[in-house]
């Protein structure tokens, strides 16, 4: 006969034993090969959706099958003919409670085929495990990461108690007109009832994920000068080309001054005003080429400027007027896009990062509890399609979980490491997790709702 005791310090360890088991590997979470996981994503990059004929039919069937085979509820419809967005849903315990957004762009840009050291739509993973492809940073990694971190949690047995939409949409690289910029405004994104949004951010060169809060709006502007044609070998003053020139120069002093800022570490790109000129026309055609002894009377050049929402636009118009396309040089200027850095409210279309914003806070808490390292909020330097979701008010952030990662997107070899886009899914599952067991401050965000 065993001692008592000894009976009971047995049943304990046994009992220590099954805990310790269930903890290490929870049946219903059974880790998936990840192999596996590599492959389905590799699968949605092989789908060429590079603009201008993106192939969304094919990416819109691979969607709606892994949606699938994940049970979950699905619609694919049109808001502009041949331009589809998927969505996928995950009710919540509480649907009354707005929903969390997960936001990603089917179609990838172009690419130089001859550019490539592996063709950019087999999805080649090399030695280092490197997947190079089209999308792999830009932004189809996210899409797939929102969908496999779905997958798992469902697998673990999660109940979001918020709802949760995955949704995959049309045409941002070519500035999401037909595609966010009118579902914003539709009846099916209202009836989503969306609290917050996540769209995507830019690869990290160091160990620390980038988060956006808000981005910088593009203006493009023309400027023209006019003056006294003459033959070329003359020389005289107040030429066209004399006063263009005058400008570029003023203009370049300026964008040297804001460039010596981000060389300085003084500001980040996104916090100064880019400008760059992207082309000048002047000159008399003539069969052969230009005709060479005739100084023309007009000449005109183009610049890709980019505004921070936080910058003094009101001075920068100013000097637009005053220096770089003044009336009194017989210059004219014109815009061919002007964004406004307000919204309908007149605010600055930014995503609040301190405590008014209850999902800044949250997205760290989720991403560290990941083991996760997050920078500084960041304005996005060029444009992506949550432009159209502040516009509305509604918080949006920019996040890629892309750490250790060179910035590739639009570029040649585009790639993602295999390990850091696993990684990736293991943080939108603790994001997912965060974001949809939220239930304080509703009552603040339906007095948002009110106003
Ligand atoms: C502007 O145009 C007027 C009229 O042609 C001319 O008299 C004047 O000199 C020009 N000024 C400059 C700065 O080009």
């Amino acid at each position: 006969m065993m001692p008592i005791q000894a009976v009971i310090g047995d049943v304990c360890r046994l009992v220590l034993l099954l805990v310790i088991l269930s903890a290490c590997s929870p049946p219903l979470a059974a880790a998936e090969d990840p192999s596996l996981i590599v492959s389905r994503f590799r699968e949605y990059l092989r789908i060429n959706t590079a603009q201008p004929k993106p192939n969304y039919r094919e990416a819109v069937d691979f969607i709606l099958a892994q949606a699938r085979s994940i049970s979950l509820e699905a619609k694919s419809f049109e808001i502009v003919d041949g331009k589809p967005f998927v969505i996928l849903k995950w009710p919540g315990t509480n649907p009354r409670l707005p929903s969390v957004m997960l936001y990603s762009h089917t179609d990838v840009v172009p690419v130089e085929q001859s550019k490539w050291d592996h063709p950019p739509f087999e999805a080649h993973v090399d030695e280092e495990g490197r997947i190079f492809a089209r999308g792999s940073q830009d932004m189809k990694c996210v899409g797939m990461q929102h969908l496999e971190a779905v997958r798992q949690l469902k697998r673990s047995g999660f109940e979001p108690i918020r709802t949760l939409y995955v949704v995959f949409s049309p045409d941002e690289e070519i500035g999401g007109h037909d595609g966010a910029e009118k579902f914003a405004d539709s009846e099916a994104f209202r009836e989503m009832n969306v609290g917050v949004v996540l769209d995507e951010g830019l690869a990290s060169p160091n160990e620390k994920y980038r988060v956006f809060y808000g981005e910088r709006v593009p203006w493009w502007l023309v400027i023209k000068a006019t003056g006294a044609p003459g033959h070329g070998a003359k020389l005289y003053d107040n030429t066209a080309l004399e006063n263009l020139f005058k400008s570029i120069e003023t203009i370049w002093r300026f964008r040297t001054s804001q460039f010596d800022m981000v060389k300085a570490g003084l500001k980040a790109e996104g916090e100064v005003v880019s400008v760059n000129m992207v082309f000048l026309k002047a000159g008399t055609p003539s069969p052969t080429g230009f005709v060479m002894n005739l100084q023309p009377s007009e000449a005109e050049a183009g610049f890709d400027i980019r505004i921070p929402p936080t910058a003094d636009h009101k001075s920068l118009e100013r000097r637009l007027a005053e220096e770089w396309a003044p009336i009194w040089r017989n210059m004219t200027f014109e815009f061919k896009q002007k964004a406004s850095v307000y919204n309908q409210h007149g605010e600055p279309v930014i995503t609040a990062t301190d405590s008014s914003n209850p999902w800044w806070a949250l997205l760290e808490e989720g991403i560290r509890k990941a083991n996760g390292l997050v920078g500084k909020p960041e304005i996005f330097p060029a444009s992506t399609d949550a432009r159209y979701f502040r516009l509305l008010g509604l918080p949006a952030i920019g996040f890629s979980p892309m750490a250790n990662t060179p910035i590739l997107l639009h570029d040649h070899n585009e790639y993602l490491d295999q390990a850091e886009y696993l990684k990736g899914i293991k943080v939108f599952e603790s994001i997912i997790k965060t974001y949809t067991s939220f239930v304080g401050d509703s009552s603040k965000e339906s007095l948002r709702d009110e106003l």
